[in-house]
């Protein structure tokens, strides 16, 4: 199973660009730009990796993506990322990215987005990967700051799929998104949203009919909802779900308890992703080995997983079928 795993075509759906941030690369830009982190070596770092919840992991995650500076950051980040996805034989991956969070330190699309766009294109022609960008807004600050990084992206808006709602969920409802999602569709942008990883499920309902997106970002609050999950499985709703960190976030107390399987077994379009694998332990080949050594999927489910993935990205209904081919 290991070798399957290994081998087979994977489509990576919930990644954030700023969690793949290595603490070793976090050190490097650190020193390159001058930011003063309160870690002086990697086992420091790597000691900080302990979360008791999500906001515990987001202070952290904010702190590390201040050493981000300059293009040349956003493109070496980017790129290490693409070429260690085709390593473990990831196809086609869309990937998330924070603007705000830029935006705050001064740092704008024209530095960031060239340094994606140009590892995007190198990694395609390289090593054949190819790549969507997910601009996601923060839901702790407010809609009129998502409106202006909408207005802000407008330049780049070709080199963006879809937009998408991540950060702190308790206290802040998809609802308060509905005019920046609105816009954003009609501007032609895909729309995703994470709902249901803290939250409850009505933060899932609210994601769907407020913000009417295509995939909700982990969702697995869905278990606490039996007519949520019959919905969920009849309109074939993808839930980008992300194991490892539901473990090191604490959302459930260890990978035996998890509902991947559960999920799928009910008919539920369940992927599997990995979120941000530079701060959970693992990128998307040891989400599928930790979940498959807990909950023992077989052959068939595994091929189930890899094919709702390509049927749930954005890639073209011909590229999709390519895919689906070589997974069967
Ligand atoms: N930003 C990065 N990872 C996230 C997660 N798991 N939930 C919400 N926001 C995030
Ligand atoms: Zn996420």
């Amino acid at each position: 199973m290991k070798a399957l795993i290994e081998r087979l075509p994977k489509v990576e759906l919930h990644l954030h660009i700023e969690g793949t941030l290595e603490p070793s690369l976090m050190l490097e830009l650190a020193e390159r730009n001058q930011i003063q982190l309160p870690y002086q070596n990697l086992k420091e770092v790597q000691a900080a990796y302990q979360f008791t919840d999500l906001q515990s992991f987001l202070d952290l995650y904010y702190l590390g993506a201040g050493v981000l500076v300059t293009e040349d950051d956003f493109y070496t980040l980017m790129l290490s990322y693409l070429r260690r996805a085709a390593a473990e034989n990831i196809v086609h991956c869309e990937v998330m990215f924070d603007p705000q969070t830029h935006l705050l330190r001064g740092i704008g699309f024209e530095i960031f987005m060239p340094g994606f766009v140009k590892a995007i294109a190198e990694a395609e022609r390289l090593f054949g990967v190819t790549t969507y960008l997910i601009l996601c807004f923060l839901r702790d600050m407010s809609e009129d700051s998502a409106l202006e990084a909408l207005r802000l992206a407008q330049p780049f808006q070709r080199h963006i799929k879809a937009i998408g709602l991540d950060s702190a969920e308790i206290g802040h409802p998809p609802s308060k998104f509905k005019n920046a999602f609105a816009q954003g569709a009609q501007s032609g942008y895909r729309c995703v949203a994470h709902a249901g990883e803290e939250g409850g499920p009505e933060m899932i309902k609210e994601a769907l009919e407020q913000l009417k997106v295509e995939r909700i970002d982990h969702g697995v609050q869905c278990i606490q909802d039996d007519e949520l999950r019959r919905d969920l499985a009849r309109r074939k709703i993808p839930l980008t779900v992300c194991p490892l960190s539901n473990v090191k976030l604490r959302v459930f107390p260890d990978m035996e308890s998890h509902p991947l399987l559960m999920l799928l077994k009910e008919g539920l379009n369940v992927t599997v992703n990995s979120d941000d694998p530079a701060y959970f332990g693992g990128y998307l080949t040891e989400n599928f080995l930790a979940a498959y050594e807990a909950l023992s999927f077989d052959e068939q489910q595994l091929r189930q997983l890899l094919d709702n993935a390509i049927r749930s990205s954005f890639l073209p209904p011909d590229h999709k079928e390519r895919l689906v081919d070589q997974v069967w």
